[in-house]
């Protein structure tokens, strides 16, 4: 006989019922308990052996626990959907349950680089100008005063769809193209995407993105530049951010300059971000050239402007300490959950 105590018994029975989740299980806890092997089976079947005495209150509390058995056992049936067609069932949802958190999604590290200097531009009064990736040559280059056999026409720098169409290297052509429609004063800045045909390595990518401001009424200076690139970065790396010129070349800009600002890591003393060097190179600027108010019918006598272009990417990876350019779009969640 096994000497198994009923309360010891119905309490294992109550758990196994309650623990059980499906139907196959609820059938191996019926055998389990109340099958020729079971536990109460073989209670019942001592109720025989017990003592004249004993045997009204064994018997009792034996059936008792077989009456129990099949109550626990039909009832949790019917929770599990016993009774209904198997494709039918859909199990019971426990609202107490605590949520799984869900990913919250947020924009792209990216994205919010560009939006916040976007949105500074906007403070300073520049509108928003849009212009085409796929862009014709004339825009991109004949009407920036590139001649014809500049390199970056090549086919090696420049992705070319036909002869006379390609993917934009730079935004700014998005200068031409608003000139074109609009007469003085005129203050935008352009964003977007623009193409070049590069090896890839850890700072080089085929696509990345650029914004361009550009400024044209009667007398705008170089002074006008250097103040309003000045108040662009101190608004995005802090108010002590200095900034220098050095003389460079774009065909439609006269002068070009390479826009420095002191390094926000070390504040000009030197660091791994600049490079040991205190500056970090930040934008192209100039004032616009003549023959791009000639391109767009302005006179380049009575109109003066200035232009700069910056590497949304590589002011992004710079502000975040991002050591690969190409994490950018790889779409790798461990990357972009940290930002
Ligand atoms: N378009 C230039 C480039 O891609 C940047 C630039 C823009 C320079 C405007 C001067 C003025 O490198």
């Amino acid at each position: 006989m096994i000497a198994m105590d009923p309360d010891e018994l119905e309490r294992s029975l109550r758990e196994d019922v309650a623990r059980c989740e499906n139907l196959e299980e609820l059938e191996a806890i019926r055998v389990k308990h109340a099958g020729r092997k079971g536990a109460i089976t073989a209670l019942l079947r001592g109720i025989k052996e017990a003592s004249p005495e004993e045997r009204p209150r064994f018997g009792a509390e034996a059936n008792r626990l077989k009456q129990l058995c099949e109550t626990l056992i039909e009832e949790k049936r019917k929770a599990l959907g016993g009774d209904m067609p198997p494709d039918l069932y859909v199990p019971p949802v426990d609202g107490t349950l605590p949520a799984t958190n869900g990913l919250a999604g947020h924009h792209h590290v990216l994205s919010r680089v560009l939006r916040q200097m976007t949105d500074i531009l906007h403070g300073m009064g520049y509108s928003p100008a849009r212009g085409p990736d796929v862009e014709l040559e004339y825009y991109n280059f004949e009407a920036l005063n590139f001649p014809a056999e500049h390199p970056s026409r090549d086919l090696q720098d420049t992705f070319y769809v036909t002869d006379d169409i390609l993917l934009r290297t730079h935004t700014s052509p998005v200068q031409v193209r608003f000139m074109e429609n609009a007469q003085p004063p005129l203050k935008i800045y352009s964003a977007g995407r623009v193409y070049r045909n590069e090896a890839i390595d850890q700072s080089h990518s085929a696509e990345f993105h650029q914004i361009e401001g550009l400024y044209v009424d009667t007398a705008v200076s170089m002074g006008d530049l250097r103040n309003d690139i000045a108040v662009f970065v101190q608004e995005l790396f802090g108010p002590r951010t200095q900034i220098r010129f050095k003389p460079h070349f774009f065909p439609f800009t006269e002068p070009s300059v390479d826009v420095d600002m002191s390094c926000f890591g070390c504040k000009g003393a030197g660091c791994a971000i600049c490079g040991l060097t205190g500056w970090i190179e930040v934008m192209g600027a100039g004032m616009v050239h003549p023959n791009v108010f000639r391109a767009v019918g302005y006179d380049p006598d009575r109109y003066s402007g200035f232009a700069f272009g910056l590497g949304v990417d590589r002011l992004g990876m710079i502000k975040h300490g991002i050591n690969d350019i190409r994490l950018f779009l790889d779409n790798d969640l461990r990357f972009l959950h940290q930002f």
